[in-house]
């Protein structure tokens, strides 16, 4: 079945949106390549590239869950499965462009994975987005069913973890990305744990407090790394927080994104109850 049409056969506006949006990010990244290039070293430049996309698709298909609960837009369903999928497709051109930029020497990318902590646990993740990925057909969803399928594709937060990890011990001492990563994780992992169950009355005020606290998390967790993986004095980095000279700081991005699902969830019930009269 072509991604772009629904169940029925039909075209789905929604798919074919997402489609496009999936490929966007390769497709701009290869004409960029072919046409301008990327810089003195490319294969590094499109190494980061494709690493970034597939993360940021990992989540965004961890996201659907929380959005189609809070926005009441049960469609999006529609679209998980294309979105992880094409986040394990960047996952593969990430690690095709790493073998290719060793020489297409398997034997050295094989040792490197095996030497280097941060390439092992990318290594892991990117397994066990294979392992989502085989399963993602219909006829593995049928052949393990709904219950044991949801079981093993919980799995994606642990992956997610393993990711943002990998994200951060390559990073070193530049980690806005990963950090902001991290919170989003935080609050994906704190909805899944305890507001996935709850009703949808107060919904907006539970969710004010979870981007709150995934904010405060964010950047304890920014401290924490700071502190224990660098010489940079982490207290002023924690001090930068407070500090609008410092410019956007990841806890504050966290909060921006927390804090908008939030006001979405509070319009849309507000909403609601002005219709329902
Ligand atoms: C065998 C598996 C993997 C290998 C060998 C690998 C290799 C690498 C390498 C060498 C870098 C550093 C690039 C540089 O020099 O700056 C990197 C960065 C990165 N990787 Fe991977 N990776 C793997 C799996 C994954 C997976 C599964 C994900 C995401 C789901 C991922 C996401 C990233 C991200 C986000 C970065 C940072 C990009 C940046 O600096 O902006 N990687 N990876």
């Amino acid at each position: 079945m072509s991604p772009w049409r629904d169940r029925a056969g039909r075209l789905s506006p929604l798919k074919s949106v997402a489609f496009l949006l999936v490929l966007a990010p390769g497709l701009w990244l290869a004409v960029e390549w072919a046409v301008i290039g990327l810089g003195a070293r490319p294969f590094t430049t499109a190494l980061r590239e494709t690493g970034q996309w597939a993360i940021r698709l990992l989540f965004l298909s961890l996201a659907i869950a929380p959005f189609r609960r809070i926005f009441n837009w049960s469609d999006l369903i529609a679209v998980r499965r294309m979105i992880g999928v094409a986040a394990l497709g960047y996952a593969i051109a990430h690690i095709g462009l790493y073998t290719l930029d060793q020489n297409l020497d398997v034997a050295k990318v094989l040792g490197e994975i095996w030497a280097r902590f941060y390439l092992t646990i990318g290594a892991v993740a990117a397994v066990g987005l294979l392992a989502l990925g085989i399963t993602s057909t219909d006829g593995m969803i049928r052949r393990l069913t709904g219950r044991r399928w949801q079981m093993l594709h919980r799995a994606a937060y642990g992956i997610a973890l393993l990711a943002v990890a990998h994200f951060f011990l390559q990073s070193r001492s530049n980690v806005w990305q990963p950090t902001l990563m991290a919170g989003l994780l935080i609050w994906l992992l704190s909805w899944r744990l305890w507001l996935r169950r709850a009703g949808m009355a107060g919904m907006g005020l539970r969710l004010g407090a979870l981007g709150l606290g995934a904010t405060l998390a964010t950047a304890l967790a920014e401290f924490g790394w700071y502190a224990g993986m660098t010489g940079i004095p982490a207290l002023a980095v924690f001090a930068a927080n407070i500090d609008p000279a410092a410019g956007l700081r990841p806890a504050w991005a966290v909060a921006g994104a927390g804090l908008t699902v939030a006001a979405g969830a509070e319009i849309l019930a507000l909403a609601r109850t002005a219709r329902t009269g």
